[in-house]
């Protein structure tokens, strides 16, 4: 069953790696302006400026042997750790063959020697590495792991005893099920905006409603039975099992859920001071307990 799951999420990997660029924007990241604001969210919250620094703030080591990262992607942050030395060597580990072909070509448009990167389709989480390592990385990709408590116990296992994980990562409830509460602020949000910013994306003359229409458990798991399969665990296994590591909270019901698709309309430059006061309200958001993203460097000391 496991494996019908994984192949199925495997192959919607495959066919994003390799579907073309469109021109809508439809999520933070694809919108130059949001993504820098929401790099700055990442930045002030963790006072580095990118993942290796904060890595070696947390760790105290300036170079940390071998890394891997689970669900790598295009691996664009975990090859510019090679790049500035903060790992030797990064096993890029990826479902998906499209995505790693992805990884293994930006290593080489960044002239990284790809003796350095160690190619894998598939980790078991329930046998040991072979060896252990210095680092797990995940970008966005814990929150596809099928039981997170168990992986974030796995990387621990499979830790050197000054090793370290590092995660950007999502914590949204299980397959995205937004309870009332949040929906209540991102449709009071989205009602404040003037009409003409819930135009749809898709059919000119009509709109997006106030309250987003949530996906449901069965639509996810026709398309990507991974996608935050069990995300709700989380930050209670981090907290249960390495109490004092910190935790930084960055937000996310507005930009990434509040906004989602409508960042279509905020294309000009004069859109930027709306984005900086969806940005506020992100954070209050956040102050109250409402979160989807975190960051966090957690040491293998840390583990109780
Ligand atoms: C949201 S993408 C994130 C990619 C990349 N880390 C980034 O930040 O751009 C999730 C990735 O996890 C991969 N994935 C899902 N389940 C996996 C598993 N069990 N093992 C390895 N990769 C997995 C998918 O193929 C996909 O490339």
């Amino acid at each position: 069953m496991q494996n019908a799951l994984i192949d199925q999420a495997a192959s919607y990997w495959n066919q994003v790696a390799t579907s073309a660029e469109q021109d809508l924007i439809l999520r933070w990241w694809e919108s130059p302006m949001l993504r820098g604001l929401v790099d700055a969210t990442w930045a002030e919250a963790t006072g580095c400026l990118h993942a290796g620094e904060y890595i070696r703030k947390v760790t105290g080591r300036q170079s940390l042997g071998t890394g891997i990262s689970i669900g790598c992607g295009a691996a664009e942050d975990e090859i510019l750790l090679l790049e500035r030395g903060v790992l030797d060597r990064l096993i890029v580990c990826d479902i998906s063959n499209e995505q790693l072909n992805r990884a293994e070509a930006f290593a080489a448009s960044r002239g990284v020697d790809t003796n350095r990167l160690i190619r894998r389709n598939f980790v078991d989480l329930e046998q040991p590495l072979p060896e252990k390592v210095d680092l797990f990385y995940w970008r966005q990709s814990l929150h596809h792991m099928l039981d997170t408590e168990q992986t974030i116990l796995w990387c621990r296992d499979n830790l050197t005893a000054d090793g370290a994980i590092y995660c950007n990562d999502a914590c949204p409830p299980n397959y995205m099920q937004w309870g009332d509460d949040v929906l209540h602020w991102v449709e009071q949000y989205r009602e404040s905006l003037p009409r003409e910013y819930l135009r749809s994306p898709w059919q000119k003359g009509e709109y997006l409603p106030a309250r987003p229409a949530i996906p449901t458990v069965d639509y996810w798991k026709s398309v990507d039975p991974t996608e935050c399969a069990d995300s709700a665990s989380i930050i209670p296994a981090f907290r249960k099992h390495a109490p004092a590591a910190r935790i930084e909270f960055l937000g996310g019901c507005i930009y990434a859920l509040a906004l989602d698709d409508i960042i279509n309309n905020f294309r000009a430059e004069s859109d930027l001071p709306l984005l900086k006061s969806a940005m506020l309200a992100d954070k209050l958001m956040s102050h109250a307990g409402m979160n989807y993203l975190f960051t966090c460097v957690i040491n293998r000391r840390d583990f109780v």
